[in-house]
């Protein structure tokens, strides 16, 4: 199933190494994040859990849930998580989907075939608090993702959601930010009192919103 962005994150059922969860339970009215790995006690996939763990505050400060999955069963999930807490010095503080029968990895598409028949290839969603896809990434097994690059898009999400502004290229947090065109001048001048410089009338720099 391919999942674009707007579409309902599909609700499951399954295992985890923190009990059993419903996904949208789960998630009740937080944001998301859903990453798979490919194989458990891999290198690559080690070092992304335990900085994911890591940024756990990031996460938390944003209202956002973060889940891993990979296609082994939990009882190796439990021996690969002593494994992140050595050599990563972060121990797992988010649950880790089991999916040995890769029902979740099916229904979010997880499997590349033409990559790995039997591999999870590395994905990302992020799922707002209407349980809409917001973000997909997908990543070859062999590059690690950047997950302060998942909390920037995260910050740019946010601020679009709250006050109908856009990021531009490479933006930090901190930085100006563009009024999205579907706001008109006279909208803007409630939202935005203390003015903007429009470079050109669809391009309108603002300070950006406090959240
Ligand atoms: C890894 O996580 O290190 C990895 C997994 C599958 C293929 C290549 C690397």
């Amino acid at each position: 199933m391919t999942l674009r962005l707007g579409d309902i994150a599909p609700d499951f059922t399954t295992n985890t190494t923190e009990g059993p969860i419903n996904f949208h339970e789960w998630l009740g009215s937080s944001w998301g994040v859903l990453f798979s790995h490919p194989k458990n006690f891999t290198p690559v996939c080690t070092t992304e859990l335990g900085y994911t763990a890591r940024l756990k505050p990031e996460f938390d400060k944003r209202n956002v849930k973060v889940i891993g999955l990979s296609v082994d069963p939990l009882d190796a999930h439990d021996r690969w998580a002593a494994d992140i807490e050595e050599t990563q010095g972060t121990a797992l503080n988010f649950p880790l989907i089991a999916d040995p029968e890769r029902k979740v990895a099916d229904l979010y598409g997880m499997i590349h075939p033409n990559a790995s028949d039997t591999l999870t290839v590395r994905s990302v969603f992020v799922i707002g608090p209407d349980k809409r896809v917001k973000l997909t990434l997908t990543y070859p097994a062999s590059t690690g993702r950047n997950f302060d690059e998942v909390l920037r898009v995260i910050d740019s999400l946010q601020l679009t959601a709250a006050h109908k502004v856009a990021t531009p290229v490479n933006w930090k947090n901190g930085e100006d930010v563009i009024i999205v065109p579907a706001v008109s001048d006279d909208e803007a001048k409630t939202r935005f009192p203390g003015g903007w410089k429009a470079l050109k009338p669809y391009l309108r720099i603002v300070k950006q919103p406090l959240a």
